[in-house]
């Protein structure tokens, strides 16, 4: 199983929420794309935390495509379902686990507030294909990811990420991952403390 968890690098994710949030504010289908979601901790954080900020009403225009290569075919289920393990939820704030998590029936399972659930979409997908599953992004976040690829395929698909996104949108990494400089030009790299650029 992929190595991954909620509320995972949180640093970045509220990042995120702050330079996105005034990049989408008033608009209606908003796409948002996580590439390398794995089992779906880090979509659905995402959305938790953009659902806080924005509000759930203007959070209903948000739509995240969750996208993994998926080796073990067991994600679309399990991100479909939005249902987890009690174990796998104990870094979540307590707040935040209250209002966005309830017992689904399972023993020990909690299911991810319907809301949350219904934005995010999961499709199976390779990234080293080179073609995006949509284009018109406001946001790609692809984390930990790109660091099992070769450098000129992580510069291929950066390429791709640049060319789906909106002008103006943003491509988020983990903190460890620069942009190489093939493709520096692409982007404006907006913060000194993580790794979120701006497409040119
Ligand atoms: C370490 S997990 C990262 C999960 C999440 N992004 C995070 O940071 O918590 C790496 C994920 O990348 C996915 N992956 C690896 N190669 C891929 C490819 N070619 N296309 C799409 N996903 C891929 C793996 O299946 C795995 O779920």
């Amino acid at each position: 199983m992929a190595f991954t968890y909620f509320f995972r690098d949180l640093h970045t994710i509220n990042l995120i929420v702050k330079y996105l949030i005034p990049e989408i504010q008033g608009k209606r289908n908003i796409k948002l794309w996580d590439a390398g979601c794995a089992m779906g901790p880090e979509p659905f954080s995402l959305a938790i935390c953009l659902s806080e900020e924005m509000g759930r009403f203007a959070f209903k225009n948000v739509h995240i495509d969750a996208t993994d290569i998926d080796k073990s075919n067991l994600f679309a289920d399990i991100i479909e379902n939005g249902s987890y393990p009690y174990e796998q939820l104990q870094r979540i704030p307590k707040d935040i686990f209250d209002k966005y998590f309830e017992r689904n029936g399972t023993p020990d399972h909690f299911v991810i507030d319907y809301n949350i659930r219904n934005r995010v979409r999961y499709t199976r997908h390779d990234l080293l294909t080179l073609k995006p599953v949509d284009t018109g992004y406001s946001l790609v976040m692809c984390k930990n990811v790109l660091l099992h690829f070769k450098p000129d395929e992580r510069i291929q698909v950066i390429k791709m990420f640049h060319d789906t996104l909106l002008t103006g949108g943003l491509l988020a990494m983990e903190q460890t991952q620069s942009l190489p400089q093939e493709v520096i030009h692409l982007f404006d790299k907006i913060i000194d403390d993580g790794q979120i650029f701006r497409k040119k």
